[in-house]
């Protein structure tokens, strides 16, 4: 018998598509009158972990968020609509991708506001991450997505391994010159 945690098993991507849409508020509003960048942050961590969640048939948690550019503002009375689905599966973890966009319902004017990627680790019982099934790609998009997710796996582990060659020099000169041009300077 197939069970959600068998490596054999896999649901397709449309299984677990989801779209939240959510009216914007005066309460969510920044000094500014735009909407807070974190209530948006915060729709997007809901919609990933309704994804993820459905995916992998378990509780999920948010491990790590794959840049979140905000492209346009977003007004009070706008119509936020979140679309997620789940581009790539490891083995534990799996890749939400999430379009945002922006919907004034007067104008019908429409902003792509983000596209962000969220990993989300599938856990048991005892909080232990646990397998999640396969995916069944079912168009090109989606095989391509996959693609694009595997990629930036591999660039973030090439990317942290760079990162991690920067070291503090124990010379100050040395870290004067490294400073050289920057907008700070040492006390
Ligand atoms: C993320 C977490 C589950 C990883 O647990 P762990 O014991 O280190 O597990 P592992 O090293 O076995 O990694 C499990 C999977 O998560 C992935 N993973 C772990 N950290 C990751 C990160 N920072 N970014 C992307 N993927 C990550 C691993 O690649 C692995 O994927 P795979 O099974 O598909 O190959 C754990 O650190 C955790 O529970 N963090 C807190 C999460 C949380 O509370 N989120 C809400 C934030 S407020």
């Amino acid at each position: 018998m197939t069970t959600p945690t068998d490596a054999s098993f896999y649901k397709p991507v449309s299984f677990s598509e989801t779209v939240i849409t959510e009216l914007m508020i005066p309460s969510y509003s920044n000094f500014g009158g735009k909407i807070h960048g974190g209530i948006l942050l915060s729709l997007m961590d809901k919609v990933a972990y309704v994804c993820a969640a459905k995916h992998a048939g378990n509780y999920c948690v948010t491990a790590s968020i794959d840049t979140v550019d905000f492209l346009a503002p977003v007004e009070v009375g706008d119509l936020v609509s979140l679309m997620a689905s789940v581009n790539y599966v490891g083995k534990t973890s799996l890749v939400v991708g999430i379009k945002v966009i922006s919907e004034n319902i007067k104008t019908n004017t429409v902003h792509h506001t983000n596209t962000s990627y969220f990993t989300m680790v599938a856990k048991d019982e005892d909080n232990q991450p646990v397998i999640v099934p396969g995916l069944v790609l079912e168009n090109r998009t989606q095989v391509r997505r996959f693609l694009e997710a595997r990629r930036r796996k591999q660039l973030k582990h090439n990317y942290k391994q760079e990162a991690d060659k920067i070291v503090m020099p124990d010379d100050e000169e040395l870290c004067r010159e490294m400073l050289e041009g920057e907008r700070c300077t040492i006390a």
